[in-house]
């Protein structure tokens, strides 16, 4: 990390650059801060120590000279006896923080330290938040299926608009992926995305964490809270499992897309909200509707453009594609070199029925990374090879439904516990196979420490 110090004392310069190498950064020293502001448009630096009371530019005109050309930076000042009140001026100036001098070397030390995890933590959320809108956009839905492909140009046409969208399609179709595109490829993009799984949250619960609600609106209301529709607020609110929605929330709901408010929870007074909405459902809703367990009104406000993927059996041309993609992002995710995958192993991916879809696809993939040692994905690295594979028992990134439930017990097959449990032992005793029984090898491969992996193997009883 690159610091820039800016302090007319020499002695001072020179103390805090030995201190500051000596803790592995790259002090650079000036003088004068006109000098400073030439070496910050010219070079980089990740934060600045700067001295309050200077001849010329001092302290408080060097930051508003920063703000001025646009060089934001994280920046400590250095207060001398006399000027803790310019210190705080320099906080409301957009200062980072300030040490008061005299200090000691370990006093200096944690300043900058907390300093350097700030910007630190800023690059990261950077960095999320440009692979979030990378992550998520169009480009990333793969597909060569003629008729994904008109259902993708209608994605990308309706994402610059606000009308609600309703996304149906079976488990792991990629309906959380459109959404996103949606929300990532319009003109909302750098607001807020929330999802809600409506099918997750209680009844109850569920409304206040919808519309919020005030404080003593009931017992547990110790203070108002915000609810996600405004937390959504100029962005996109993603309603996954739409169906699940109780009847009296329908209503409400219905209100907040019709009006564009909503009520708090023991509020009197609507609120606007601003809030794209994209739900999405793997019920069939018109037989809901029917059944008398969903509004047809509020079908329609949300229907107002329908997308349906079709699932993974119909457009069987995008297996192959689809299962290099995951090659290529789980090699990426492991470190590990990609591997290819033999003719016979696509043949095999292409002849299974994908209950699960694209998820489950993708989890196959991912199993494969893990478990096969050899360039190739051949058939015997995919548990749905048939009965030689072994049994269809392990998803790694998920719980898919159709490969969980081969595992567990009936009553017990909602545990996540259990299923990471049986997902476990079942990788475990595969890696052990793989490896005649090299512990070390194994663990390697399961990427979990030795001493992890001879107290699970005691554990599962292996
Ligand atoms: N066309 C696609 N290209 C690349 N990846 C895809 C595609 N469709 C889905 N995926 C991936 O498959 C996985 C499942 O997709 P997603 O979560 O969007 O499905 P879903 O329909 O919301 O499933 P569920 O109903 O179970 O919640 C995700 O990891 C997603 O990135
Ligand atoms: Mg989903």
């Amino acid at each position: 990390m690159r610091i820039l110090i800016i302090d007319d004392e020499d002695s001072m310069r020179h103390m805090l650059s030995v201190i500051l190498k000596r803790e592995g950064y790259e002090p650079v020293s000036v003088a004068d801060a006109g000098r400073a502001l030439d070496l910050l448009e010219a070079d980089d630096f990740d934060f600045i120590l700067c001295d309050i009371r200077m001849p010329g530019m001092d302290g408080l005109a060097f930051l508003k000279a920063l703000k001025d050309r646009g060089l934001a930076r994280t920046v400590i000042m250095m207060s001398a006896y006399g000027t803790f009140d310019t210190a705080i001026e320099c906080m409301k100036l957009g200062a980072y923080d300030y040490i008061s001098k005299p200090f000691k070397a370990d006093e200096i030390v944690l300043t900058v330290k907390k300093a350097e995890e700030r910007e630190k933590l800023k690059r990261e959320n950077q960095r999320l938040k440009a692979e979030a809108l990378e992550e998520y956009d169009f480009t990333n839905i793969y597909t060569e299926d003629g008729k994904m492909i008109s259902i993708l140009g209608l994605v990308k046409k309706v994402a610059d608009y606000s009308t609600s969208v309703l996304i149906l399609g079976e488990s792991g179709t990629g309906k959380e992926l459109v959404a996103r595109a949606i929300h990532y490829g319009g003109a909302r993009a750098q607001k807020p995305f929330v999802t809600v799984n409506c099918g997750a949250i209680p009844g109850a619960l569920l409304e206040s964490e919808l519309f919020g609600h005030v404080k003593g609106a009931f017992t547990d209301a110790h203070r108002t809270k915000t609810g996600l529709f405004q937390e959504a607020e100029c962005g996109t609110i993603f309603l996954d499992e739409v169906g699940e929605l109780p009847m009296e929330l329908q209503v409400k709901l219905l209100r907040a897309l019709q009006e564009g408010e909503i009520r708090k929870v023991g509020d009197t007074k609507p609120v606007k909200v601003d809030v794209r909405v994209v739900a999405a459902t793997l019920k069939d809703l018109k037989e809901e509707i029917r059944k008398g367990s969903f509004r047809e009104d509020l079908y329609y406000r949300l229907n107002v453009i329908e997308i349906k993927l079709p699932p993974l059996s119909e457009r069987p041309v995008d297996i192959r594609g689809l299962a290099l993609r995951f090659v290529e992002k789980y090699s990426r995710k492991f470190g590990k070199p990609p591997k290819r995958v033999s003719e016979e192993a696509f043949a095999v991916l292409e002849g299974y029925g994908w209950p699960g879809n694209i998820r489950e696809l993708e989890n196959v993939i991912e199993r494969a990374m893990i478990l096969e040692e050899t360039d190739t994905i051949r058939p015997k690295s995919l548990p749905i090879a048939g009965p030689d594979a072994g049994p269809r028992t392990t998803t790694v990134a998920g719980v898919a439904p159709s490969v969980s439930t081969a595992t567990l017990p009936a009553t017990e097959e909602l545990s996540i516990k259990r299923a990471q449990e049986a997902m476990e032992r079942d990788l475990i005793r595969r890696a052990l196979e793989k490896t005649r029984n090299n512990k070390t090898k194994a663990a390697e491969i399961l990427e979990i420490s030795h001493r992890a992996l001879l107290y699970k193997i005691k554990n599962y009883g292996l």
